[in-house]
């Protein structure tokens, strides 16, 4: 079993990669900084393959999703937030944010899903929060990221259902507050 993880240099992100190589997965490791990727890599042991992409950039999805073509678990956990009024934070980061939080999951999901709707069977595990499911006054922007994530693999879920799919699709809802940003 193979498992792709985005965000899997720090954080959630490396500790699931942890458990899952303790349950035997191959791992592939997705982040930007490519020296906490190797540390993390040589950590874990054999059989874990890094990709360092930028997920914030649209081709760069493309391209992981060409690199490593045949998985069995997806888990979109790449992401951050920011903390501020509205009209003070800024505009450059949140549109990073959004293209992170929000474009790079939906780009994943969508080429995953394809590939595992062929072989009729995969998993998705997309990194939510809490947040995705209340108004985030001083974190508008991040909550509103986590809200398109719950209600778009709330969605796909519901699609698999019906089609009585072999394929699963999960959100996990960690809590959020202000001080982690
Ligand atoms: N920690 C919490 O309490 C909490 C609560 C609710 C939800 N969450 C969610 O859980 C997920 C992981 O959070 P965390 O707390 O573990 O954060 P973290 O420790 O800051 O880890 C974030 C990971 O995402 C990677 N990353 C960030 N931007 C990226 C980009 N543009 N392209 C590729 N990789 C990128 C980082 O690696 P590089 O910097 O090397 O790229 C890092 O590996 C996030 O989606 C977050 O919103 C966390």
């Amino acid at each position: 079993m193979k498992a792709l993880i985005t965000g899997a240099s720090s954080g959630i992100g490396k500790d699931m990669a942890k458990v899952l190589k303790q349950k035997g997965y191959d791992l592939i490791l997705v982040a930007r900084d490519e020296q906490k990727l190797k540390d993390t890599a040589k950590e874990l042991g054999e059989n874990v393959q890094i990709i360092v992409a930028d997920l914030s950039q649209e081709e760069n999805c493309k391209k992981v999703h060409e690199q490593a073509p045949d998985i069995d678990l997806l888990i979109n956990n790449a992401g951050f937030g920011d903390c501020g009024e509205f009209t003070k934070t800024e505009l450059e980061k949140e549109i990073k944010m959004i293209q992170t939080n929000v474009t790079a999951y939906h780009i994943l999901t969508k080429l995953y899903l394809i590939d595992f709707e062929n072989k009729n069977k995969g998993q998705i595990l997309n990194v939510a929060s809490i947040a995705g499911f209340m108004p985030g006054p001083l974190m508008s922007t991040y909550y509103a990221t986590k809200a398109y994530i719950v209600r778009l693999s709330e969605g796909i879920r519901e699609e698999l259902k019906k089609a009585k799919s072999n394929i699963h699709i999960s959100i996990l809802c960690p809590r959020t507050s202000c001080n982690q940003f």
